[in-house]
C-alpha cells in the first residue's frame, strides 16, 4: 500500500555497491536527524561496464526496493545510473523528488571554475555517455569539459589501496591528460573516488579544486527538504537502515573502512 511521505519517512539511496557509502556518510553530517535507507547491490556492481539496457532494468529494480519502505526521497548516488537512468528512476518513483549526484557535481563545478576548463573522472559508462559534459554545458556553454575513465580506481578503493605507491602511479597517468589541459577543477564522477581523494588532490596540484558530487547532492538535499518544509525532527541521530543483495559480511567490512564507524546490522534482500 502506497502511503503519502511524512517529514519523518526516511530517504533512500541507492548504488551499484559500497561506493555511495561516500553519499551516506555526506548525508548523515550534513542531515543528522534524517533516517537514511541505503541499498547497494553488491550481487550486481559494477554497473559501469555493463551496457545501458542493464543498467536501465537495474536502475529501476533498485528503485522498487527502495520504494517498499515509503521513502520521501530517492537519491541515487551512482553516477552511472546517473548519467544513463535518472529519468527511469524518476519514472518509477513519481511523485517522489529525486536526486542524481551527477547533476549536482555538474552544477558545482560550474560555479566553481574560473578558467572554465573543467575535468571529470567517472567509469566507462559515465563518461561515455558523455552526460557530465552536457550538463556542464548546456550551464555554461564556454565552458570546456575533459573526461577520461579510470576503471582501476573502482577496486583500488575497495581494496583499501587509499594511499600507497600503486594508487599514486595510476593517479598519475590517469591525470595526466588532463592536467596538460590545462584545468582548474576535477569532478569526482564515481561513488568510490571520493575515498581515495588524498592521492588525487595530491597528483592534481594545489591549482586544481576538486569536486565531491557526494557532497554536492546532500547540499542541494538539504535544500529541497528545506524548501519543502520536510525536514525530520529528531533529537539522536537515526541508525542507517542498511540492505544489500549480496554478501553483507563483506560490506560490513567495507563500511568500517569508509565510514570509520560501528556497523549496523546490513539486511540481505533479493534483486
Ligand atoms: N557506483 C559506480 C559509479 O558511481 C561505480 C561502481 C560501478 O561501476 O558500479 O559510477
Amino acid at each position: 500500500m502506497h502511503r503519502t511521505p511524512t517529514s519523518q519517512s526516511p530517504i533512500g539511496i541507492f548504488d551499484s555497491g559500497v561506493g555511495g557509502l561516500t553519499v551516506l556518510k555526506a548525508m548523515q553530517k550534513l542531515l543528522p536527524s534524517e533516517q537514511l535507507l541505503y541499498f547497494g547491490d553488491t550481487a550486481r556492481v559494477p554497473y559501469g561496464t555493463k551496457s545501458q539496457v542493464t543498467i536501465r532494468r537495474y536502475a529501476e529494480e533498485d528503485t522498487r526496493i527502495l520504494l517498499r519502505h515509503q521513502p520521501k526521497m530517492i537519491i541515487v548516488a551512482c553516477n552511472t545510473v546517473s548519467a544513463l537512468a535518472l529519468d527511469v528512476v524518476e519514472k518509477t518513483a513519481d511523485p517522489l523528488p529525486v536526486l542524481g549526484v551527477l547533476e549536482a557535481g555538474a552544477d558545482l563545478a560550474v560555479k566553481i571554475t574560473r578558467n572554465r576548463r573543467i575535468g571529470i573522472i567517472g567509469t566507462q559508462a559515465t563518461i561515455c555517455s558523455n552526460a557530465y559534459a552536457r550538463a556542464i554545458t548546456e550551464a555554461s556553454p564556454d565552458t570546456e569539459v575533459f573526461s577520461t575513465p579510470c576503471p582501476l580506481f573502482v577496486p583500488l578503493a575497495e581494496e583499501g589501496m587509499l594511499n600507497n605507491e600503486a594508487t599514486r602511479l595510476i593517479a598519475g597517468e590517469y591525470l595526466a591528460p588532463l592536467l596538460a589541459e590545462g584545468i582548474d577543477t576535477l569532478v569526482l564522477g564515481c561513488t568510490h573516488y571520493p575515498i581515495l581523494r588524498t592521492v588525487i588532490e595530491k597528483t592534481a596540484g594545489p591549482g586544481v579544486h576538486i569536486i565531491d558530487s557526494a557532497e554536492a547532492v546532500a547540499a542541494r538535499a538539504a535544500a529541497m527538504l528545506q524548501n519543502s518544509a520536510m525536514e525530520a525532527a529528531r533529537t539522536e541521530p537515526p541508525v542507517p537502515h542498511l540492505m544489500v543483495s549480496d554478501l553483507p559480511q563483506k560490506f560490513s567490512t567495507l563500511y568500517r573502512l569508509f565510514m570509520n564507524t560501528s556497523i549496523p546490522d546490513v539486511e540481505l534482500v533479493e534483486v
